[in-house]
């Protein structure tokens, strides 16, 4: 099992070979943090996207969902604050040039501190960190860089510039003729799309508070520090819902959906203990309370899904903006009001992350006298890009024949894989490899006995069983 600084690069280089991840464009040699989701990547994903939207959509009974644009009116991003506090602080090298999020280049240092064994030194600079960050003090945060004298990885120097914010949007031009074109930004989160639509969708659906919006899109941050694969992107996929709740009621609702958060995190069978809740203490401008909830990835425990109490910052700044009415009307209290909002928002790739590094595993199958491994991904199978590898023992003989038709009876249901080349054992071990939880082998007593045997992913048990029953064993697992 490679250790922790390994695990990472050997899934990204298993990503690579296996069809889940590649850079972008590579031919022309990548773009940073930009990738591209492969044949089963983009199974996964899509996997992952169904789960949480089914779970948020389908099985509750207050939330709808909806598929908002790309590009909004460039005002909703002043009306949002995103034009003049989404930044971070940023410091350049000045021998480099290279620009760092300081909050970034300080965490390192702190976690280089705690490899050496000073986590006490850590947990301290990490809490200064915090207080300077949330006074906006980037006079104080340059002299602890300098105190500290953290070293610029490239130039190796710690001559470093004043501490700068810089707005993370990308903007671009719509319209056709230079001076026609206004500047427009690609959104940086999912949500304004949903609170731009609220009354829309209030209205259209007759929604009594409280309910939800839930949206599954694209999102665009000019990250500085790009790095750690899928963990930070440029472009990314954001999986967010916007609920909706009397003024007041922000507490329980946000202690609610903690909890119903991290339930759902949970029903992915991943252990309790590789989670933790990281309250915020440096608020984002929208927020009166956050927390995230955090994964043990193996670079250590990072945020995966932040869950806000967005009061009616939103609502009210829209309505100031537009100059149209966005209050709601509350029959049982009689009441005009502006909901409040509780906002849960999980990282779609970074979900795919977690998935990957909680079923990577290099598996040491050696036995006396013969040495054996394997690296499976173990996925939940309802996760899993293939569900089921249909494998004739022979390319002859009758066998390919009958698990055509097996391939017929079951592709309409979930996804299969038909495999005729290589050994057998090649052949399973490439399924462990895409994570695949049920392989089918037909033999030549399958013709006579109208029996396959099946062989499960992870215990690599294997049984005989009739046909018929395949798909059957397999539904009960993926639902
Ligand atoms: N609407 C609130 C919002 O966008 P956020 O904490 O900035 O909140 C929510 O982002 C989630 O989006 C994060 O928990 C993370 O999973 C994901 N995310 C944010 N920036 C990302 C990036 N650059 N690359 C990949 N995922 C990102």
């Amino acid at each position: 099992m490679a250790n922790d600084v390994q695990k990472l690069q050997s899934i990204i280089s298993h990503c690579k070979e296996y069809g889940f991840i590649f850079p972008s464009s590579e031919i022309y040699d990548g773009l940073s943090a930009v990738y591209d989701y492969g044949q089963y990547g983009s199974e996964l994903k899509k996997n992952i996207r169904d789960y949480w939207w089914k779970s948020m959509t389908q099985l509750h009974d207050h939330i709808v969902g909806i598929d908002a644009a790309i590009f909004m009116h460039p005002t909703t991003w002043k009306a949002s604050g995103h034009v003049d506090n989404f930044s971070d602080p940023m410091i350049d090298n000045k021998d480099s040039q290279k620009r760092y999020r300081v909050d970034h280049l300080l965490e390192a240092y702190a976690d280089a501190l705690e490899a050496e064994g000073k986590k006490a030194e850590a947990d301290d600079l990490l809490a200064t960190m915090d207080r300077l960050l949330a006074a906006s003090d980037f006079e104080g945060l340059k002299k602890l860089i300098e105190e500290k004298k953290i070293k610029c990885s490239v130039s190796g120097t710690s001559n470093w510039s004043e501490v700068r914010q810089f707005n993370l949007m990308f903007s671009t031009q719509l319209g056709s003729v230079s001076e026609e074109a206004s500047e427009i930004y690609l959104r940086p989160e999912t949500a304004q799309g949903i609170f731009v639509n609220f009354q829309n969708v209030q209205k259209t659906g007759r929604l009594k508070i409280p309910f939800g919006i839930a949206q599954v899109g694209k999102a665009f941050r000019n990250e500085i520090v790009a790095r750690q694969f899928i963990f930070r992107m440029r472009e990314f996929e954001q999986m967010e819902m916007q609920f909706f709740i009397r003024p007041g009621t922000q507490k329980e609702w946000y202690e609610y959906w903690k909890k119903e958060r991290m339930q759902w995190h949970l029903s992915l069978g991943i252990p309790p203990e590789k989670y933790r809740f990281h309250d915020h203490v440096k608020l984002a401008h929208y927020a009166d309370a956050a927390c995230d909830i955090e994964y043990e990835f193996p670079m250590g425990f990072k945020e995966v899904e932040g869950i806000h109490s967005r009061t009616d910052f939103d609502l009210k700044n829209h309505q100031e903006y537009s100059r149209k009415k966005l209050t709601y009307f509350d029959t049982e209290l009689n009441q005009h009001y502006l909901p409040y909002v509780i906002e849960t928002s999980i990282g779609l790739d970074r979900t795919v992350l977690m998935i990957l590094s909680e079923a990577y595993l290099e598996e040491d199958l050696s036995t006396e006298g013969k040495k054996d491994s394997r690296v499976v991904l173990r996925f939940p199978p309802k996760l899993a890009p293939v569900k089921l590898a249909i494998l004739p023992l022979v390319k002859k003989d009758g066998l390919p024949e009958i698990a055509r038709e097996i391939l017929s009876a079951c592709r309409p249901h979930f996804r299969c894989f038909y495999e005729e080349k290589d050994t057998i054992g090649k052949r399973y071990r490439r399924m462990d490899a895409i994570g695949t939880p049920f392989c089918i082998t037909i033999d030549h007593q399958s013709r006579e006995d109208q029996m396959v045997t099946i062989r499960y992913r992870d215990s690599m048990q294997q049984e005989r069983i009739p046909i018929p029953q395949i798909r059957e064993i397999v539904e009960k697992e993926i639902l």
